[in-house]
Formats: C-alpha cells, structure tokens, sequence
C-alpha cells in the first residue's frame, strides 16, 4: 500500500510500543513528523495555541485529563478526543499512598538527614537516636482521608485506605456520592468541600482541572484541621499555591505533597514535591497506550 493510502497518526509524546504496535504497518504510518495526519496521539504536550492540521479527524490522549488538549475548539471543528480514564488509576493510586506515607513518616526529611550523615563519623549510633526522635511520625491506620473527586482514582484511593484502617469522607463537585463510580460502602458521604476539610487529617485532590475547579483548595484550607496534610495529584491549578504557602507558614498543614514542582515549592521542608509521577508506571502507561490507540483506531477505521 502506497504511503498516501496509509492513515498517518501523529505522535507528540513519547507512548508506550504495546499501543503503538496495535497500529500496523501496512494500514497505517507513524511518526513525530507527518505531514497531513489523519489524527494526534500526545500524553502531556500541550496542544493549546498549537496549530491543528484541518487534516485531523481524531485526537487521543494516553491519560485521563484533557486539559493540554483545546477540546471546546476541537468539538466545534467535529473531531472527537479520546482519553483514558481508569487506565493508569491504580498507579495514581499508589502514589497517593506513598505520599501519605512520605507525609506521615517525615520520610523526606529522613533521607536528607541520613544523606548529610558523614558516613565515617564516630558516633554514628547517636545520629541514628537524634534521626529516630527528630522524625517519629503517626499511622495512617485510625486517622481520616478526605477524598474530594470521586471517580476512577478517588473510589480506588477510598478503598485502600479503608482497608489500611482509616477513616474516609468522600465529596464529589460533579456528582452525587450515590452515582460514584465504585464507592466502598464505610465512605462517608460529605456534602461539601468544606465538610472534607473540616473533618480529615489528610486531604487528597482527584477532579479533573476545568473552570470549577480551578482554586478548588485555597482560602478554604483554614477550614482544615490544625497540622493536616494536602495531597494533589490531580492538577497544578486545582490547588491556590499562596494559600498553601500561608497554611504551612502557619502550621494549619503539615505538608504538602503534589505531583508538580514548582519556584516555590521545590525546597520548602514541608513541601514534597513530585515530577508529575503518578502515571508513570510500565502497567499504566501499556493500559493507557493501548486504549487510546484502539479507540482512534475504531474511530479512524469505522468512525466511531
Ligand atoms: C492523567 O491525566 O491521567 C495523567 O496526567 C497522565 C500522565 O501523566 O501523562
């Protein structure tokens, strides 16, 4: 088959082979460089401002968000965008946990005291007593977990934690709690934001960023209780950064642990500060790739 009688899907992001193998060759030409593609496979690039060849007939996109994607534009021009929702969840999931655990246990604070350690000093049995009583922390097991965002991660985050021994409040902005996803039963259903704040030791972010979210967190944290944690492993915007900066400064939040580095936050003590590792996962990234993939595929060979 001729060149031009091959579908081209343009690929921005680097995505995993499983996916893209499901693509054959002799159906289709895949590359970063194709003039006139038939659709747009990204994960993170960001499509705004970026021009969309008229040529495109689908978009897809190997994770759950599609804010780096101008869906508004895409929708008045016809072209459908495809994501994945729940395809790297129990990645995101994971980590979400680490975080709690990385918060609860000063484990961050922990490994920079153990690295600054001269290795051959003496008296290395009192470094480790001052390191033990510097950096005891607390269980998660008999405290409470916030989850605003009750979809895919949020109800897999609920579980765990149910089964680690903690108490959950769950508060969807978009949907009832009844109509969660897959809401274990011991949730309790909280009917604001606000009511999560107020009543949990650790809070954590699982809503898509879109206008109702943006500052979801902000003002609001002096609601939470004294010495909280925030989790955000949803998205940079969900979350006002100054009044996270204020709420540490005075202690209302212990830490903050977010999936995205920033000025600000990146040496603060109480900030843990991750590169945007929640899907980054060999599993996660597979399922993601291989369900965008066969959706632009159903779409581009039968239009739907
Ligand atoms: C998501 O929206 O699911 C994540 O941002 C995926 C990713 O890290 O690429």
């Amino acid at each position: 088959m001729g060149d031009r009688q091959r579908l081209r899907v343009l690929v921005l992001n680097q995505i995993s082979a499983l996916g893209l193998k499901r693509l054959p060759g002799d159906g289709y030409s895949v590359g970063k460089d194709l003039p006139e593609p038939d659709a747009v496979l990204v994960r993170s690039a960001d499509l705004h401002g970026m021009e969309i060849p008229p040529s495109v007939k689908a978009i897809g996109r190997a994770g759950a968000g599609t804010n780096n994607i101008p869906v508004p534009l895409m929708t008045r021009r016809g072209v459908p965008v495809f994501n994945t929702p729940g395809g790297n969840a129990n990645a995101v999931k994971e980590l979400v946990l680490a975080g709690m655990l990385m918060a609860a246990r000063n484990l961050p604070a922990a490994l920079r005291f153990v690295d600054s350690l001269d290795p051959t000093m003496a008296d290395m049995d009192r470094a480790v007593e001052d390191g033990k009583k510097a950096f005891a922390g607390l269980e998660l097991a008999g405290h409470t977990l916030g989850i605003v965002g009750l979809g895919k991660v949020g109800c897999l985050v609920a579980d765990a934690a149910i089964k680690l021994g903690m108490h959950v409040f769950g508060h969807d902005p978009e949907i009832t709690v009844d109509a969660a996803w897959n809401l274990p039963a011991q949730v309790k259903k909280a009917t604001s934001v606000t009511e999560v704040l107020r009543h949990s030791d650790f809070v954590t972010l699982h809503v898509p960023l879109v206008e109702a979210t943006r500052g979801l967190v902000g003002k609001n944290i002096d609601q939470m209780r004294m010495g909280a944690v925030l989790l955000n492993f949803a998205r940079e915007g969900v979350v006002d950064e100054a009044a996270v900066l204020e709420a540490l400064a005075s202690r209302r939040l212990a830490s903050y642990v977010c999936d995205f580095p920033g000025p600000a936050l990146n040496r603060h003590e109480q900030v843990i500060a991750l590169p945007h590792l929640g899907a980054s996962t060999r599993e996660a990234e597979e399922n993601c790739a291989v369900m965008v993939v066969d959706q632009l595929r159903d779409y581009l060979e039968h239009g739907q």
